[in-house]
């Protein structure tokens, strides 16, 4: 339709069909199947909902949605959106977004969006609720798990990575799909990490670090984004002018379509800052607020009644459905309701092979080898190998939002994964050897024992597996219900009955490689003494174990890099890298009573941001930098040796740092990321690696929030991750 067109069937809506269109319902309001991913109020006012509705959520069967399309259409003459959340996958699931950041592959990571797009679209989804690019330094919050990690330029990268993927070149495409960012904002900064705790933030804190990953969403054209549900200073994200409007609108020019979260606006009276539910609809209107997840504030009832009483004019509707109206537009619904409904089974098998062999390869690219003692890694393929641990009992690494529908591929268990290989010629054993959790844990939710009766029997089967293996292969971590949605913890360990069979099991054999399941940064300090060697590999999704046996037995090196800093100890925690400088900087290894430190545990984390090895070694050297000085408007380059001086062929990510020395009365970090470089090298070859600097990359929000680089000394460091300060320059901004 064209823009005119839309117009004109704007003004020929009614009050309540135009207000419908700003409601967003559950499947379950039509006596239809879904997930429901929030508190289903069975009493929402909903209005005659079905001929009104403007969209659906989190519905997941075609033929389904067809008929629901086809029966609003016999009343409306505005179809349906569709929108669900496709965060890590949908028929093919991949490794879980800090796995993704872990990458340091943005072709990779937007590769994989490509393949959600296409398997959501055929299903019939229009939208997706992702990427989701809260910053979060606070490893006991729980969604950590579905960001990308501690850092401002690494989560950005990915927040465009991720759209380009979903939106494609057009959302006229029928296998593109229009993406969602979320949650605005600042949603990951909960003050004690638990989650939809307040969030109380300078703005300039806000605007360095937190913000812009979601303006970065804004830059590559997202078509949608999410309001959170947390306090901003004290007023709700969902009615937060500053950030809704100064910020989004007016200072970022997104005119997309903003949603709430699921029910967010409904809990702004519970937060006590509304007189009632009507004040609300009418600061939600003025917050350019566009759509209603579930909060039934957007009705005749309470915006009906906002309009009735002057407090909200039609204009001001009428720009909230208008933009809902494009994106339906946008999306080619007006012209074809159905030409989502394709079926997943209209992608032919070529293509879904196509698809699990890319989520196979993101598995050794996502996973960070933190340990490797003696070379334990890789395992001969002749060698005799335990695997012990209770995901032995699994074959669903995948986490709470793939598993909320039923059409993600199931992937192998690791006995399937292990036998899979032909040339695999050693002797392999598999056992339990205790629960995800101790019984006495009190969780609302726990994951199923894969222990009947009784445990004791498990563990003597896995200490006689492990006294008779070569190596033992640990498969042991967090079960995904300790973490996601209101899934904060107060010790961020791994279960204390997995590190007891850990314990025991060392005691017998002291070749021990563990691959961890994680959907946070863990406290790995006494792990890291008993195992040899250690791979973070998150939640790696539905080809999970054979991108694990293909690391164990050196078809592939892990080459992930760690998107959050893992700490020592659960009293490190906030933990990140980019810590802003003080009059009392302690200097590791000094030891001197008046400097910034705990007395109990060093300041640096037990792996820092950006670290990982892999199966061979690199050798930095040379840097060099074209000029001491940089003007206004020009660039200069800095380069640097890389010589994989080890064995075997591996991945290499060059991560270059930037510390802006000095400002005018304000701090600034110690060092952040500005840039990185993941290069393949075989063994025995070197490249030079060069990052071109600019005034841009120097840029920040000073005292008086102006966004400036000021004149003045500058370190670069070039290395390995954002402990390595063995190759640093330095120039002056002139
Ligand atoms: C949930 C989550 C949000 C999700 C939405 C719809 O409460 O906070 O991330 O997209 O509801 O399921």
């Amino acid at each position: 339709m064209t823009n005119k067109q839309l117009k004109e069937l704007l003004d020929s809506l009614t009050l309540k069909e135009k207000i419908g269109q700003m409601f967003q319902a559950l499947p379950q309001i039509f006596g239809e199947d879904g997930a429901i991913t929030g508190i289903f109020d069975e009493n929402i006012e909903v209005d005659d909902v079905i001929s009104t509705v403007g969209s659906i959520l989190n519905m997941y069967d075609t033929e389904r949605m067809r008929k629901l399309q086809a029966q609003h259409l016999e009343s409306s003459k505005i179809p349906l959106l569709f929108m669900n959340d496709i965060i890590h996958g949908f028929n093919t699931v991949f490794p879980i977004s800090p796995a993704l950041a872990a990458t340091f592959n943005p072709e990779l990571i937007k590769k994989t969006a490509r393949i959600s797009a296409k398997e959501s679209a055929a299903l019939g989804i229009n939208v997706t609720f992702s990427p989701m690019v809260d910053i979060s330094r606070d490893a006991r919050w729980g969604r950590v798990c579905e960001g990308y990690g501690e850092d401002t330029y690494l989560s950005s990268i990915c927040s465009k990575a991720m759209i380009e993927g979903y939106q494609g070149d057009s959302l006229e495409s029928d296998d593109t799909i229009a993406a969602c960012v979320k949650h605005f904002a600042l949603y990951g900064a909960p003050y004690d990490g638990r989650d939809y705790n307040n969030v109380d933030m300078s703005e300039r804190m806000m605007r360095n670090d937190y913000l812009p990953p979601y303006k970065a969403a804004v830059d590559a054209n997202v078509a949608m984004i999410m309001t959170a549900f947390n306090n901003i200073n004290g007023t709700p994200a969902t009615i937060n002018h500053h950030t809704n409007v100064d910020i989004l609108r007016d200072e970022w020019g997104f005119d997309g379509v903003s949603i709430t979260d699921y029910g967010s606006a409904k809990m702004c009276y519970n937060a006590g800052v509304v007189e009632n539910h009507t004040e609300t609809a009418q600061l939600l209107i003025e917050n350019k607020v566009d759509i209603d997840m579930m909060g039934g504030i957007y009705g005749m009832k309470y915006l009906g009644k906002a309009v009735e009483s002057g407090a909200v004019s039609i204009e001001q509707i009428d720009e909230c459905v208008m933009r809902i109206l494009e994106l339906k537009n946008k999306l080619g619904l007006f012209e074809n309701p159905y030409k989502y409904f394709r079926g997943s089974e209209s992608i032919p098998e070529s293509e879904r092979k196509n698809h699990r062999e890319v989520a196979r390869k993101s598995v050794s690219e996502s996973s960070t080898l933190v340990k490797n003692e003696n070379e334990l890694l890789p395992i001969a393929k002749d060698k005799k190998v335990a695997f012990i641990g209770p995901f032995v009992a699994s074959n669903d690494l995948t986490t709470h939002w793939a598993q909320i529908h039923d059409k993600r591929e199931i992937g192998l268990y690791i006995n399937e994964a292990v036998n899979s290989f032909t040339d695999l010629k050693g002797e392999y054993s598999y056992s339990i050897g205790c629960p995800y959790l101790s019984d006495d844990e009190e969780l609302l939710e726990k994951p199923e024992s894969p222990c009947e009766n009784d445990v004791q029997q498990y563990e003597k089967q896995a200490i006689e597996n492990a006294k008779n293996a070569d190596t033992v292969v640990m498969l042991m971590g967090e079960p995904h219900q300790l973490f996601g949605e209101s899934g904060s913890r107060t010790e961020i360990t791994i279960p204390e009955i997995q590190m007891e069979l850990l314990r025991k099991i060392s005691k017998v054999n002291e070749n021990i490689v563990v691959i961890l399941f994680n959907g946070r940064p863990l406290v790995l300090s006494e792990l890291s003494k008993l195992a040899k060697s250690i791979i973070v590999s998150w939640y790696p999704g539905s080809q999970g174990y054979l991108g694990i046996c293909d690391m164990l037995f050196g078809y592939t090196s892990p080459s992930g890099r760690l998107p959050f800093s893992f700490p020592r100890k659960n009293g490190q925690v906030p933990l990140f890298y980019s810590n802003i400088a003080t009059g009392h900087d302690h200097e590791e290894g000094q030891f001197n009573k008046f400097t910034l430190r705990y007395i109990d545990t060093p300041n640096t984390p037990l792996y820092p941001f950006g670290y990982g090895l892999s199966y061979t070694e690199f050798k930095y050297s040379n840097p060099s930098i074209s000029s001491s000085t940089l003007k206004r408007g020009e660039s200069i380059s800095v380069s640097v040796d890389i010589e994989n001086i080890g064995k075997r062929d591996g991945y290499e990510t060059a991560q270059l740092y930037i510390r802006d020395v000095k400002a005018k009365l304000v701090a600034r970090p110690l060092k952040q990321l500005k840039g990185f470089e993941k290069v393949f090298l075989k063994s025995g070859e070197k490249k030079t690696v060069t990052f071109e600097i600019t005034e841009e990359m120097l840029k920040f929000y000073d005292k008086d929030c102006n966004f400036v680089a000021e004149n003045g000394e500058f370190i670069i460091y070039v290395g390995a991750h954002s402990m390595d300060n063995r190759n640093s320059v330095k120039f002056e901004l002139i």
